[in-house]
């Protein structure tokens, strides 16, 4: 059905579920999910300029400058993978400035998505995620918890998924998200603080909309002669 490719931002408050969700999103429609929290951490374990920046800033739970991380997606929004299959932006924009960035460089998406979960469960979300290294699989103990033994030994805890860090960045999204989401006429506020996979289907309803858009363009083209 696809006429061109797919553009779309996911948003919502430290571990509402953007991660869990983008893996499923890019899964099932084949888009690159981009989450610039895991290009930072990326720069942060290849040693670069940009990733000891960015460092003093996530381990304190502020948002990294806008210069940068602005400077650091769009460079990778132009690689091939990206224009060719579409994209799933997980974590940008996080200011107005940031999306103003996206909106004059002429990167419009098709849908932002904004998941809405309760302050309390984010918390509890928070301190219970963990990570498994070797799959890049997203765990939480007790809603998410590893299969087995040797998956449960190897898993790690992000240096801001504490408590008190989660209230600085808790703050950080509060403060923007009014902003951000002023910018885009294309925004759907998602419930998701139910099952993840009830989450998923209420997010496939409003793709699959924007892709029957798509559709609907294309058969209202008129053959040449
Ligand atoms: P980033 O990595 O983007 O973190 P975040 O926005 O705080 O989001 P999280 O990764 O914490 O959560 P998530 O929503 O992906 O939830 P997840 O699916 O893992 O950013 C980190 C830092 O990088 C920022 O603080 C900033 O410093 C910097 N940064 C990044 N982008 C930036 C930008 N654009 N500008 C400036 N600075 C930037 O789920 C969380 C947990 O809940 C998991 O354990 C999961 O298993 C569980 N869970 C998920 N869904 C459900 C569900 N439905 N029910 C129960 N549990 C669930």
């Amino acid at each position: 059905l696809r006429t061109y490719p797919l553009r779309i931002i996911i948003a919502g408050a430290p571990a509402s579920g953007k991660g869990t969700q983008c893996k499923k999103i890019a899964e099932r429609y084949g888009v690159v999910h981009l989450s610039t929290g895991d290009m930072l951490r990326e720069a942060i374990q290849n040693g670069t300029e940009l990733g000891k920046t960015a460092k003093q800033y996530m381990d304190s739970g502020r948002l990294v400058p806008d210069d940068l991380v602005i400077d650091m997606l769009k460079r990778r929004l132009k690689e091939e993978d990206c224009t060719k299959r579409g994209w799933l932006l997980d974590g940008f924009p996080r200011t107005a400035s940031q999306a103003q960035a996206l909106l004059e460089a002429k990167i419009d998406p098709d849908l932002v998505l904004v998941l809405d979960v309760p302050e309390n469960e984010l918390i509890q979300r928070v301190v219970g995620r963990r990570l498994d290294p070797i799959t890049g699989r997203i765990y939480h103990l007790q809603y998410s918890p590893p299969e087995d033994e040797q998956v449960a030994c190897r898993l790690i805890q992000r240096t801001d998924d504490t408590e008190e860090k989660a209230k600085i960045r808790l703050e950080a999204f509060r403060t923007h998200i009014r902003a951000i989401e002023e910018q885009f006429s294309q925004v759907v506020h998602i419930n998701g603080n139910r099952l993840a996979e009830h989450v998923f289907w209420d997010i496939v309803c409003e793709i699959d909309q924007v892709l029957g858009t798509f559709h609907e363009a294309d058969t209202n083209l008129q053959p040449f002669g």
